[in-house]
């Protein structure tokens, strides 16, 4: 059991099951992209370690880069679509791979697409440390998921509470 600010938390997923999915994950992405000079678009701030071992695990030339844009304010998200602060590449012809930390009611994501692919891109592809399936609201296809969780609040691993908790090598969720 942890304490961040207010709330306790039990461990969901142990960082073994996290770096195992992320090893995974790399694998497919190496098999799409592989010989294809990805550009990696991380969305800040929740996605550093997801970003930085997913990073390791990737043996072919790409780039990364980060940009920020965040949908919630304390444990509820307010499903307002903010702009997209940070990017410093030309996205012409590009494959890029969006890397977030969650994906919850899909509608960050669904609006991040569709802002890139303004920057005529030659793919858009999104891959996700997590995925909370019954919470999405809206058509969203995930390309590379790491792990499916259930629709409750999680923190560790990058995920916040209130700008707490991200600092944990495990996720852990919301004690009942
Ligand atoms: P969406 O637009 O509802 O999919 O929200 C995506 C963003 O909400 C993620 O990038 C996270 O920053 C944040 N988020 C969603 N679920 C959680 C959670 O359980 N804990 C902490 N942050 C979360
Ligand atoms: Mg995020």
């Amino acid at each position: 059991m942890i304490q961040v600010l207010d709330k306790k938390f039990v461990p969901l997923i142990k960082e073994a099951e996290i770096q195992q999915e992320i090893k995974r994950v790399a694998a497919e992405i190496k098999h799409d992209l592989g010989d294809k000079n990805p550009l990696f678009l991380g969305v800040l701030n929740g996605v550093f370690m997801f970003a930085g071992d997913l990073m390791k695990e990737i043996d072919f030339p790409c780039e990364i880069t980060f940009v920020k844009c965040s949908s919630y304010a304390g444990l509820i998200s307010t499903g307002g679509v903010k702009t997209l602060i940070g990017i410093d590449r030309d996205l012409t012809g590009r494959h890029v791979v969006i890397l977030e930390d969650i994906v919850d009611t899909g509608l960050t994501m669904k609006n991040m697409i569709a802002t890139l692919q303004q920057a005529n891109p030659a793919s858009v592809r999104v891959a996700t440390c997590t995925f909370k399936p019954e919470s999405l609201q809206c058509d969203l296809h995930l390309d590379y998921v790491g792990i499916k969780v259930p629709s409750k609040f999680l923190v560790g691993y990058g995920l916040d509470y209130n700008g707490y908790g991200r600092n944990y090598r495990d996720i852990y969720v919301l004690a009942e």
